[in-house]
């Protein structure tokens, strides 16, 4: 019987905005068992590559398969014996693939990702042949996992919090889950064909395989994979506390917190303190209120420059009032474009994002909470990554004082909590 297939929305975004120039498409095509990290790989990878500005997309072709064939299929829809279910499966692939090349070709893609198993020889044969003879290169990257407890591990952290498993009970869900993986055992054949340019994941990060990996955005993504890893760690964002400048309502400087600024700072240190966390890595910037805030952790604060506040360049001292009266082409244009709009002899949103990069690699790398006392315009940039917020959105996003948002990131999106600490202080939104 004829099945129609069903197209969910894309995740990531197409438009006209400018992008960073690249000389071909790409297709980066995940491999692997279930319950291998894929499927966070991929979503993390997509988030990466669309916040540093390129056109990314994922396409995950369990959602095409949900979509179309409900969420809660049994295990043997995924027994290779099982004629009729190979038969949806290669539909729901084809569809995902499909829409992948259309998007490249038609919507001015650059970077797509092909989330499935891609379990065997014949069907990386097929999806490579498609996607090169749309014009892509073609980069896989295959997770590879033998170690029981990291498996087990991410069945429970990852796959039960899945929409496949939404409304049944953990142990009906891991043993289906069980079942489903033995059916994909049977067939899957790891990659070891070395014409393929190929990135292998082993035991999330253990130890990296690579072949034929060359240029730029393929470098970005070995990097960036390097330092990824599935435990669930919390990290927790925080402004300064009020600092003098937010009183007198002016931008940048490096002042001194505020009687309810140095409020805030004891109540964040008791916070910290009612967590119960053993290990605990501080980063603040280099500006005094900053370091302020964490002094009374009483753990030791690495002070990173990267982090500190953006630049307002010949604005900075002026409140926005000022900026409005006395420079008011310059107010127009920012905010005409917050993003890309640079303060005279200062720095844009843009110029933040770039330079705050290099701490959401050491960010993804640590394995223990990380708390992160920072400024609005930085700490917009490592939320909007870490939430995946549109780029476009990121100089608008609310990041308020005196309330510390806890980020855990796990597969299926990152999950979100402020906790209001106070004390309760008026506006103090700035550049
Ligand atoms: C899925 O249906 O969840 C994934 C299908 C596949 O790639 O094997």
């Amino acid at each position: 019987m004829p099945v129609d297939i069903a197209r969910p929305n894309l995740t990531g975004r197409t438009g006209d905005r400018p992008k960073p120039p690249m000389r071909g498409g790409w297709a980066v095509v995940m491999v692997g068992l279930p319950a291998r990290g894929k499927t966070y790989m991929a979503r993390k990878l997509g988030g990466y590559l669309s916040w540093l500005g390129y056109e990314t997309a994922v396409f995950n072709v369990g959602n095409y398969r949900r979509a179309t064939f409900g969420a809660e299929v049994p295990a043997s829809f995924f027994d290779p014996g099982n004629p009729e279910g190979v038969m949806a499966r290669q539909k729901v692939a084809m569809a995902a693939l499909d829409d992948l090349k259309d998007w490249h070709t038609s919507r001015g893609g650059q970077i797509a990702i092909y989330d499935a198993t891609n379990s065997t020889r014949a069907r990386r044969d097929l999806v490579a042949e498609r996607l090169s003879a749309a014009g892509l290169n073609v980069l896989f990257v295959e997770s590879v996992c033998e170690d029981q407890e990291i498996i087990e591990a991410n069945i429970r952290a990852t796959k039960l919090r899945a929409p496949d498993y939404a409304n049944v009970s953990e142990n009906d869900a891991v043993t289906d889950f069980r079942a489903r993986i033995k059916h994909y055992e049977a067939a899957y054949e790891p990659i070891d064909d070395d014409s393929l340019s190929y990135i292998k994941v082993i035991d999330v990060g253990r130890q990296m395989v690579l072949n034929r990996i060359h240029g730029y955005v393929p470098g970005r993504i070995v990097n960036f994979l390097m330092n990824l890893h599935v435990l669930p760690r919390p990290i927790w964002l925080s402004r300064h506390g009020q600092s003098l400048a937010n009183v007198a309502g002016t931008i940048g400087t490096d002042e001194a917190l505020s009687p309810e600024g140095r409020e805030f700072a004891r109540n964040l240190a008791s916070w910290v303190k009612g967590q119960n966390v053993d290990q605990l890595v501080v980063w603040t910037s280099t500006l005094q209120r900053t370091v302020e805030t964490a002094r009374l952790l009483g753990r030791p604060a690495l002070q990173q420059k990267s982090l500190d506040e953006i630049d307002a360049g010949l604005c900075d001292g002026m409140t926005y009032g000022e900026i409005e009266r006395k420079m008011p082409s310059e107010w127009r244009a920012r905010q005409a474009d917050k993003l890309r709009y640079r303060y005279p002899q200062g720095e844009s949103y843009e110029d933040v994002i770039r330079r705050v990069d290099p701490l959401i690699i050491e960010l993804e790398r640590q394995r223990q909470p990380v708390l992160v006392i920072g400024h609005q315009a930085v700490l917009r940039a490592l939320f909007g990554y870490l939430t995946g917020a549109e780029r476009e959105a990121v100089p608008h996003l609310r990041i308020p004082l005196h309330t510390v948002l806890e980020l855990v990131p796990r597969a299926y999106g990152c999950e979100v909590h402020a906790h209001k600490l106070g004390p309760t202080v008026a506006g103090a939104s700035s550049s």
